[in-house]
């Protein structure tokens, strides 16, 4: 074990035995990435990289990625593989990023899947990275889309038909007036449906393929789904290889 994965140990803040690393959630619209990368923050106190929300916050922004991914993004199809490898490289430079992090929404095709293996091929110190793929049917992926609200805020998501906030339209944590996704329509949401069975299933594959991958029943409660997701991590971190559970 480095010096770098000791010091990471120590400084971890749960008792469990898991040291997350590099993780990707992937799972077809509404599966429940976000929702569980924000669980996931809470207890391991590593970041949630959403290219999803990085991109949106590029159109809101008005940066020249923004401006090429706006009309792309509003039409449900995915945004260059060049431009969102850039943009994740970039934020991969965070020193957050040292204990672990959580891709949500990325790698999203067998391109950005080889530009990011490519990528920890070339830091032997890092951990090599583990996959867990939320699995959702398509209807209840239809409903979760079209009643999710965001809070502008802080980002916390809601679901008017399963995980209301308190007080209607409103976030419990700070008041702002929630909003929809542009791209919760039913609409472009079966045409983000139709990017994901060509482009994104086989990412899942290739994963599944490289062994430390885990799939989880995603129509279930978010605190149950959270700790099994905690669980494969774990039980895919001990494989030999995997982790640095032989200090
Ligand atoms: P992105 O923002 O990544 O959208 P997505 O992958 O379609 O995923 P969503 O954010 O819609 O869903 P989620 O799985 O996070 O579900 P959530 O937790 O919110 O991407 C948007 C666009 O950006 C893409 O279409 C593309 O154009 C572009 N883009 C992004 N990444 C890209 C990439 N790598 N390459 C190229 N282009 C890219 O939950 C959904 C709802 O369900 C919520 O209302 C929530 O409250 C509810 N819910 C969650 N869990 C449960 C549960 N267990 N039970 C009941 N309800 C639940």
């Amino acid at each position: 074990m480095s010096a770098l994965m000791i010091e990471i140990d120590r400084d971890r803040e749960t008792d469990s035995k898991t040291l997350p690393g590099p993780m990707l959630l992937l799972g077809a619209p509404g599966a429940g990435k976000g929702t569980q990368a924000k669980e996931l923050v809470k207890l391991w106190g590593i970041p949630q990289i959403s290219t999803g929300d990085l991109l949106r916050a590029n159109v809101a922004l008005e940066t020249a990625l923004g401006k090429a991914a706006r009309e792309i993004m509003g039409r449900g199809e995915l945004v260059p593989d060049t431009l969102v490898n850039e943009m994740v490289a970039v934020r991969l430079l965070e020193p957050d990023t040292v204990r672990g992090y959580i891709l949500d929404g990325f790698p999203r095709t067998l391109g950005q899947a080889n530009w990011l293996d490519a990528r920890l091929e070339g830091q032997p110190e890092a951990l090599p990275v583990v996959a867990v793929s939320v699995q959702v049917n398509y209807n209840q992926l239809l409903r979760r889309i079209t009643g999710r609200r965001i809070c502008p805020l802080d980002q916390s998501i809601y679901n008017i038909y399963v995980n209301p906030p308190k007080k209607d339209g409103f976030c419990d944590l700070d008041g702002a007036e929630l909003i929809q996704r542009d791209d919760d329509t039913e609409e472009v949401f079966k045409e983000r449906m139709r990017a994901y069975a060509a482009l994104t299933a086989p990412v899942v594959e290739h994963y599944r393929a490289q062994g430390r991958f885990a799939e989880v029943d995603g129509d279930r409660p978010i605190a149950e789904i959270a700790a099994e997701i905690v669980a494969a991590v774990e039980r895919l971190r001990m494989q030999p290889g995997a982790g640095s559970y032989e200090i």
